[in-house]
């Protein structure tokens, strides 16, 4: 048992601590706060504190559990909320109210349930078993098969296996190693620091569909890859990030709100229950663990709130379930990092953050990918980090950092937020480094027509925004015909196919048929405008009213999308034909 010597905002210094170890959980002071150990010198160790440390005073005890910072996994952990440190914060807020009191135990996972265990018909009595493997499975929501597997590092000859109603502390399994027995429950710990085993990284080939239209035309995201969405305040992160935890096709969403506002994480704790997916018609928490670490809650829980999804994320990834992570924002976790890393008066870095920001980042992002499970089954983990850059400006180093080692850069700008276009991705300097990885995909699932037409709106969109720079010198007048079709092709596809409205019911989601069928109608358009420019004035062509139709694709439903489409082609074909008619 240790003493506190001193006490500096989320950090104790304990003396007396001869025989603890690095990253040791602490029970701190009297109210048994949960702290880990960070630095270790001889019988001193110096501990992060995860809760409120304000009225903790020296020569409080410190008793170290000896165990590294873990969380529980099992089942019941669908649907949950959690802080930091997975602590599910429904059932504090019962016992507690809106204060998180201090010390305060609440087991992660409900221990009294009882799940349907279903063995796995596969393993034979006797066999020899090994770490991954699955023992069965319990059907925890509708949509959720939670796979139990044998724990990491822990192997042996089968020896017992039942199917029925069980607990999660109940054995299901027995297992005999060097003739000593092996009792196996279905919840199992996992350090968080620490990233979980797998059999090798998988090439990433499939699309993550988020059905936002600019993400996957135009600068879309694999599943098992990583993408940043660096932006100024209010320039549209946060609603990202929601739309992707709504809309996109992974099988388990992890989203850690971290260090944000707790008017932020409300919508998310409110909203989010009330969803359906739109697909199965299940409720959207049936597939989601929700993990809040807002402002007001303690620094250090948030530098760890991180690893908690993480690790969540790659237990679910290792049953063979394509994971998403969304974390925002990564900014205010880095921002953590620094204010600990002060208080132990470390060498600073660039703008105060710690010499170690970029390893930390990158070992949060390499935690991410699609990878051969201990289980032999292919599971994949998606990571979308949110970066506050302090006046937009990304030349600072939590943005650089994660610019490195993301391959999907989607560059919020606050001037197309501030004339309200959303999701205010700027076409012109966001990128996707996996557009060659998925070809294949494209060509498989959507067709070889779908690249072709990206590639051409995409001409266009950069045409159109050099032309703009012209026109704000001399005017649109000095421009020839062909030039200011352009420009209004331009408009059409910024408008009415890269905007998009995540609080229009219908626009909120587009799958990736009606976004290929939109971008096609519209190049349609462009062909026949181009061709129509060469015979009369651009002026007509310009003020044409089947625009408006095509203006109207966005709040059309998917499955009347393909009738529309057809109809307003023709229509289209028609009003060309009048406009040369009457010349
Ligand atoms: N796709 C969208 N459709 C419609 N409105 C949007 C969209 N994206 C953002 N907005 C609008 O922009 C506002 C700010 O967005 P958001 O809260 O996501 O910004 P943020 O970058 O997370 O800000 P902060 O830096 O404060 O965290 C939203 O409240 C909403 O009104
Ligand atoms: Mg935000």
């Amino acid at each position: 048992m240790g003493i506190i010597e001193k006490v500096s905002g989320p950090i104790v210094v304990a003396n007396n601590m001869l025989g603890a170890k690095m990253y040791d959980v602490v029970k701190v002071g009297e109210n048994k706060l949960i702290g880990e150990i960070i630095q270790l010198n001889q019988d001193k160790a110096i501990i992060q504190v995860y809760e409120d440390t304000s009225g903790l005073k020296p020569g409080e005890p410190t008793i170290s559990t000896e165990l590294p910072l873990s969380v529980n996994l099992g089942p019941g952990l669908i649907a949950n909320i959690y802080d930091g440190i997975q602590r599910p914060l429904e059932a504090i807020k019962k016992v507690s109210g809106d204060f998180i009191s201090k010390g305060i135990i609440i087991n992660s996972l409900d221990e009294r349930k009882k799940w349907e265990f279903i063995a796995n018909k596969n393993l034979k009595l006797n066999s020899q078993v090994n770490e991954g493997n699955i023992l069965g499975y319990v059907q925890e929501t509708e949509i959720i098969r939670h796979y139990i597997l044998v724990p990491q590092n822990i192997s042996g000859k089968l020896i017992e296996l039942k199917s029925g109603k069980f607990n999660i502390t109940q054995t299901i399994a027995v297992l005999k190693n060097n003739n000593k027995k092996i009792e196996i429950q279905m919840m199992q710990i996992r350090p968080v620091r620490k990233p979980a085993k797998y059999n090798g990284k998988l090439s990433i080939n499939e699309q993550l569909i988020t059905g936002q239209r600019v993400i996957d035309t135009f600068f879309p995201i694999a599943k098992g890859g990583t993408a940043a969405v660096p932006g100024a305040f209010g320039t549209g992160k946060t609603v990202i990030q929601h739309q992707l935890a709504k809309w996109s096709d992974a099988q388990i969403i992890i989203y850690i709100g971290c260090g944000e506002r707790g008017n932020e994480m409300t919508e998310v704790l409110t909203e989010f229950p009330e969803l359906k997916d739109p697909k199965s018609g299940k409720p959207l928490m049936d597939r989601t663990i929700l993990i809040a670490n807002t402002s007001n809650m303690p620094v250090a829980a948030r530098e760890a709130s991180i690893y908690t999804g993480i690790t969540i994320a790659e237990y679910f990834r290792d049953m063979g379930y394509d994971v998403a992570v969304m974390a925002d924002s990564t900014s205010r976790w880095a921002e953590a990092m620094r204010e600990v890393s002060s208080r132990l008066e470390e060498m600073p870095g660039e703008e105060g953050y710690p010499a170690y920001l970029a390893k930390r980042l990158a070992e949060f992002y390499e935690r991410g990918g699609k990878v051969n499970a201990l289980s032999n089954k292919q599971g994949s983990v998606t990571i979308i980090g949110a970066v506050s850059p302090p006046g937009g400006d990304i030349s600072e180093p939590v943005s650089q950092g994660t610019l490195r080692l993301t391959k999907t850069f989607w560059a919020l700008d606050a001037t197309l937020a501030s004339s309200r276009h959303f999701p205010s991705i700027n076409w012109l300097n966001s990128y996707s480094l996996y557009q060659d990885q998925l070809k294949q995909w494209y060509v498989e699932n959507i067709g070889e027509k779908f690249i072709e037409n990206r590639t051409r709106a995409m001409q266009i969109l950069q045409t159109e925004s050099e032309l703009r720079n012209i026109v704000q010198l001399v005017g649109a007048d000095a421009l020839p015909d062909h030039e200011r079709i352009v420009l209004d092709i331009g408009k059409i596809i910024r408008e009415n196919f890269l905007f998009q409205n995540a609080y229009d019911e219908i626009d909120t989601f587009s799958s990736m048929k009606k976004q290929f069928l939109m971008l096609d109608v519209i190049l349609y358009f462009n062909d026949l405008a181009q061709k129509t420019a060469k015979q009369i004035s651009a002026d007509k062509i310009i003020g044409m009213k089947i625009k408006q139709n095509i203006a109207k694709m966005r709040e059309i439903k998917d499955s009347e999308f393909n009738n529309y489409v057809e109809n307003l082609k023709k229509d289209i074909k028609i009003s060309f034909d009048d406009l040369i008619k009457n010349i």
